[in-house]
C-alpha cells in the first residue's frame, strides 16, 4: 500500500502546522511499507512571488521534516520541483477536469478572500495536486481536514480519467486523523501565517518566548479561577500533554494560577518537547550536502516511478 503526503513551503512553519499536518502526515507516511513526502515549491509559487524567500522556505521545509523526524531511508523525500512528471501530468489531468469542479474549490475562495491574487496557478492548484497523487498510484493521502476537497477532487479526476481513457490511475483515499485540533494562535484565533498570531515551531528562545508570553488572556487577577475551557494557554499547553496530565493542569487554572505563571509553565513544556529536534535542525542546518543528497537521491527515486506512470497515460491518451 503506497502513502504519500507533501508540505507547502510558504512560509516559515508554526506550531499549528506541526500538530494540525506534519506530526500526523509525517507519523503516516513513516509507518507505510512504500511512502514519499515532498516538499510541493511549485504550488508554494501561487503564493510566493519572492525567489530569495522561496528559496529559504523550500530548503528549510526539508530540514524542518527531517528535524522533526522524517526519516529519508523509509520515505521518499524530495522537492516536487525536481520531478517534472508533476507539471506534465497536470496538464494531461487539466484537460479531463470540468471547470465546475474546480469552481467548487473552498480553498481557492478562502484564499482570494485574504487577498492572494487570483491567478490561473491558484485556480488549478487542485489540479496540480491531483497530478502529486496519482502519478505514484497513491492508495492513501493522510491530510489535515483542510485539505480533505483536494483529495476528493483527486479521486473525482482519476475516475474521470480512468472512464474516459481506460483504467490507469489507483483511486485515493484522503485519510485524516479524527482527533487533531485547531491550534489556537496568540490572539485566540485560528493560528495561521496569515493573521499574524504565530508561534513558530523552531526559532531562537527570544522569538518563542515573546510569542508565548505575549498570548493574550481575559484580565483576570493572579489568584482568581480561570476557565481552562476558554484559555488560549491552556489549549495551547493540552498539545503536549496526556488526557491526564491536562485534567491536573486544569484544576490548577480553576484554582487560581497566574497566567505569568501559566505562560511560564507552557513555555517549559514547549522546550520539553521540541530541545531534541530544534536540536537535531542546528545540526541539520549545517549539513547542507546531507540534505542536497537526500533530496536529490529522492527526486531521482520519485522519477522512476513518475516517469512509469506517465509514460502509461501517455499511451492511454494516444501521445505514443
Ligand atoms: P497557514 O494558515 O498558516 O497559511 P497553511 O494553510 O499553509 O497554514 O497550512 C498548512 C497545513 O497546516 C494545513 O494543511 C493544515 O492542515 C495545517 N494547519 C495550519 N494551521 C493550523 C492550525 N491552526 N491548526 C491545525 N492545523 C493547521
Ligand atoms: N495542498 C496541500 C497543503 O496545503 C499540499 C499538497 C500539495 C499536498 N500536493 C499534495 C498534500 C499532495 C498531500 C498530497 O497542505
Amino acid at each position: 500500500m503506497r502513502v504519500l503526503s507533501a508540505i507547502q513551503p510558504s512560509g516559515v512553519l508554526h506550531l499549528g502546522n506541526y500538530f494540525g499536518s506534519m506530526k500526523p502526515n509525517i507519523d503516516a507516511v513513516g509507518s507505510a511499507d512504500s511512502s514519499l513526502y515532498f516538499v510541493v515549491d511549485l504550488h508554494a509559487l501561487t503564493t510566493v512571488q519572492d525567489a530569495e524567500a522561496l528559496r529559504i522556505f523550500r530548503y528549510d521545509a526539508v530540514v524542518d521534516c527531517l528535524a522533526c523526524g522524517l526519516d529519508p531511508e523509509k520515505a521518499i523525500l524530495f522537492y516536487q520541483s525536481d520531478v517534472p512528471q508533476h507539471a506534465e501530468l497536470s496538464w494531461i489531468l487539466s484537460t479531463v477536469t470540468p471547470m465546475g469542479l474546480l469552481e467548487r474549490a473552498v480553498s481557492y475562495k478562502d484564499k482570494v478572500e485574504k487577498g492572494i491574487a487570483a491567478s490561473v496557478g491558484l485556480f488549478t492548484y487542485p489540479v496540480l495536486m491531483a497530478a502529486d497523487i496519482l502519478l505514484y498510484q497513491t492508495n492513501v493521502v493522510p491530510v489535515g481536514k483542510d485539505q480533505k476537497q483536494h483529495v476528493e477532487m483527486a479521486r473525482d479526476i482519476a475516475i474521470k480519467f480512468n472512464n474516459t481513457f481506460g483504467e490507469t490511475f489507483v483511486v485515493p483515499e484522503p485519510q485524516i486523523k479524527a482527533d487533531v485540533a485547531v491550534v489556537p494562535g496568540t490572539d485566540g484565533q485560528k493560528m495561521s501565517k496569515s493573521y499574524g498570531n504565530t508561534i513558530p515551531l523552531f526559532g531562537s528562545d527570544a522569538v518563542i518566548k515573546k510569542a508565548i508570553m505575549g498570548i493574550v488572556t481575559d484580565s483576570k487577577g493572579p489568584s482568581e479561577p480561570k476557565d481552562p475551557d476558554t484559555c488560549t494557554v491552556y489549549q495551547i499547553h493540552t498539545l503536549f500533554l496526556s488526557p491526564a496530565e491536562q485534567k491536573i493542569l486544569a484544576a490548577e487554572y480553576m484554582s487560581g494560577i497566574a497566567y505569568g505563571d501559566a505562560k511560564k509553565k507552557l513555555l517549559e513544556a514547549y522546550m520539553d518537547y521540541f530541545t531534541p529536534m530544534r536540536a537535531k535542525r542546528e545540526e541539520l542546518a549545517a549539513k547542507t550536502d546531507f540534505v542536497r543528497d537526500v533530496t536529490r537521491e529522492g527526486a531521482k527515486k520519485a522519477g522512476k516511478i513518475a516517469e512509469e506512470t506517465l509514460e502509461t497515460v501517455y499511451t492511454a491518451v494516444g501521445l505514443r
